[in-house]
């Protein structure tokens, strides 16, 4: 074992829960981590000790709070590696990032302009980019899958052409794992002039992300699978690119001045933050990853990348068992069917003995199009899980297909 798989565990109170008579085993990560008591301390602390509105009043409390939120937002800055802590944007999660740009970034394009994404994309980076096609009349192209998983990028250089104005590519498959090369098709993208906007919604709690690295234009994730709580995320965009987007939301907080005939915007990064924030949220997530920063990433990702074969060759054990995602270069995430058995009916059969997993298309329902099936089971893991949890996994399954007579 690389590091203290157990020692981990203790700092997640729920991972001691139980669900009948049977200890937790949570394999639904790919839905949303468990929370470190370091994340439910800090959020108990906001509220016993410190709220307030931020960036609003000159008294004690509201001091208190906006400097801890602006700290926050210096902590996933300096997390990212992003150039300035103004290109980072707290928005309420990858769905509402993505949206920011489809709205914003929409606003710039024109009957005929392309879209680019890819047949293995989260339904939240294909409806928002279908309602410009309905709005503006944009065309929306796809990097075609693989049998395997993978994406068919052989095809990017005929898909990428003068109209392409915007790449949106998901980093990590939340169904079959695939990790794309995202650095390459940036580069690739780039070299067409055509932006770039990742979707980081799987690959933050896995694998270090560098966004000056990557050299992204903009790049979205969620508080709540980072560690964080729900409800908060992070738009990350290169400063001359927020700066040329027309804002999003109006409201307060995003206007330098308002007149009775108009409206002169904020600054970045408040340009794009109208409203009242999820202030407790931002703070929170800022616990969140400079918890995460105090591990290893590589580390992490050899251990979760150790767990994915052990699952991959104890599941194959069990007759009737077919996976889908096949990637060379693959996450954690096991998804897969039981010869002529409902998944759903394995779910709740799993869950019966404490095993949580997800169910059903995953918000992908093009990937579930392509293999021509109704959805998968999908156990993914997180760096908590165990070898141990794993063999208690299969055990449940091998029970539950026992059960339903495949
Ligand atoms: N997008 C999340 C998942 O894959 C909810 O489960």
């Amino acid at each position: 074992m690389i590091f203290e798989v157990e020692k981990i565990r203790e700092e997640f109170p729920i991972l001691k829960s139980q669900v009948g008579k049977y200890p937790l085993i949570y394999l639904d990560n790919g839905a949303t981590s468990e929370k470190p008591q370091c994340v439910i301390d800090r959020i108990q602390k906001y509220y016993e000790e410190e709220n307030a509105n931020i960036h609003r009043g000159v008294h004690h409390l509201s001091q208190i709070s906006t400097d801890n939120y602006e700290k926050a937002r210096k902590i996933i800055q300096s997390y990212l590696n992003a150039r300035f802590d103004h290109e980072i944007i707290f928005t309420k999660g990858t769905t509402d990032g993505i949206n920011l740009v489809a709205s914003s970034f929409g606003k710039l394009l024109k009957e005929g302009d392309e879209v680019l994404i890819t047949e293995m994309e989260h339904h939240s980076n294909i409806v928002p980019w279908h309602m410009l096609v309905e709005e503006k009349g944009i065309v929306v192209k796809y990097i075609p899958l693989k049998q395997n998983g993978e994406l068919d990028l052989s095809t990017l250089d005929e898909l990428l052409t003068d109209r392409t104005k915007l790449l949106s590519i998901t980093h990590i498959s939340n169904s079959l794992g695939t990790i794309n090369p995202i650095k390459e098709v940036i580069e690739k993208a780039h070299q067409n002039g055509t932006k770039v906007l990742i979707d980081a919604a799987q690959s933050l709690q896995h694998t270090k992300v560098d966004v000056q690295e990557l050299d992204c234009d903009l790049l979205v994730f969620s508080g709540h699978k980072v560690f964080g709580p729900t409800g908060v995320g992070i738009l990350y965009g290169k400063e001359e690119l927020l700066n040329e987007l027309p804002p999003y939301q109006g409201g307060g907080d995003m206007i330098k001045t308002v007149s009775m005939e108009r409206t002169t915007y904020n600054d970045l990064p408040h340009k794009f933050e109208a409203g009242t924030p999820n202030i407790v949220g931002g703070i929170a997530l800022g616990t969140a990853l400079e918890w995460l920063s105090g591990f290893d990433m590589e580390q992490v990702e050899a251990y979760e990348h150790e767990l994915l074969l052990y699952a991959t060759k104890r599941i194959k054990e069990i007759e009737g068992v077919k996976i889908y995602g096949e990637a060379e270069h693959k996450s954690a995430v096991l998804s897969f069917l039981v010869e002529n058995i409902h998944p759903y009916d394995i779910g709740t059969l799993l869950n019966q003995q404490g095993v949580a997993v997800r169910t059903g298309h995953h918000c992908t329902q093009p990937i579930m199009d392509f293999y021509s099936i109704p959805g998968t089971i999908r156990a993914s893991f997180s760096f908590y899980n165990t070898k141990e949890e794993i063999d208690q996994f299969i055990t449940a399954l091998q029970k539950a297909v026992n059960m339903l007579g495949a």
